[in-house]
């Protein structure tokens, strides 16, 4: 068992939002922190503790030089969060109207990024003989979407991958864990963004944007990206030592109504 203090931790898309928050909770606790983002956070100064590295989770290369950079200062690296994620473009999202360029945008940035990260992180976390890795999915990835259908498919697959990920580590014996974490609707630039496009969709089809059930959550209509944060740091932790492949919800109560 490691301290926090102790543990050095890698987050994806920390510069805002669930990454932003989660960067803050493992900051509070001691942990040295990784930024890894393609912005760097607003206002952001750097310490011993608190690192920023520009990354775009699509290119194999910029994992692959992040890496050898943190085995050079870091030596080790005991939790990877990946958080980088993109919704795209939700106003011409259906099946229909979704180009094959955003199709393989949304995925690059969400599954093949997931995938590069878990890649090398199982690759250094098993020279070290032990980490964990947390993979944001979404609630998106239990339905069937007619708005965002590459953000659906890629976090379906998400959800798959981080399975994989755990059966290979424990199945080989590398004591790595791998879960995803499956947030409702957390107040975000990125949901913040989607209802600005669902409301252009509705300005555009002269309709009203009615909320139906589907936009109801019965905990409150927000959570905060705190309310993620806890639960990926509970994940990442020693706590959660017997905890892999599985899949944790925190949406206040949205997916009880579907
Ligand atoms: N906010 C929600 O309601 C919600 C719901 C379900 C799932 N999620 C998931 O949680 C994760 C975090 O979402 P959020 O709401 O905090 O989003 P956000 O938009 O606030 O932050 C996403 C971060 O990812 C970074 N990013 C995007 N593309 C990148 C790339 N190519 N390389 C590196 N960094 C990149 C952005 O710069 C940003 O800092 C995402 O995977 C998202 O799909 C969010």
């Amino acid at each position: 068992m490691k301290a926090t203090k102790d543990k050095v931790v890698l987050i994806t898309g920390g510069s805002n939002g669930i990454g932003a928050a989660t960067c803050e909770k493992f900051v509070s606790e001691g942990a040295t922190v990784i930024i890894a983002d393609r912005q760097e956070p607003e206002n952001f100064v750097p310490s011993t503790q608190i690192h920023f590295h520009c990354l775009d989770v699509t290119s194999e290369s910029q994992w692959l030089s992040l890496f050898q950079k943190i085995e050079a200062s870091f030596t080790s690296l005991d939790v990877l969060v990946n958080a980088a994620g993109i919704v795209g473009d939700v106003l011409n999202g259906s099946l229909e109207s979704t180009t094959l360029d955003e199709w393989h945008r949304v995925l690059a940035v969400n599954l093949d990024g997931t995938f590069l990260g878990c890649r090398e992180a199982v690759k250094l976390m098993r020279k070290q003989g032990s980490g964990a890795i947390v993979n944001l999915s979404s609630v998106g990835a239990y339905y069937p979407t007619t708005q965002s259908v590459a953000y659906g498919a890629s976090k379906g697959a998400v959800t798959q991958l981080t399975k994989s990920v755990a059966l290979f580590a424990s199945m080989g014996n590398i004591p790595i864990r791998c879960n995803s974490v499956h947030p409702g609707r957390i107040e975000t630039k990125m949901l913040d963004d989607i209802l600005t496009q669902k409301s252009a969709r509705a300005t555009q089809n002269n309709i009203q944007n009615i909320p139906t059930t589907a936009d109801r959550t019965p905990m409150g209509a927000k959570g905060a990206p705190e309310d993620v944060a806890s639960l990926i740091y509970y994940l990442a932790s020693d706590e959660a030592r017997y905890i892999t492949g599985a899949e944790f919800v925190a949406d206040g109560g949205w997916k009880l109504l579907r």
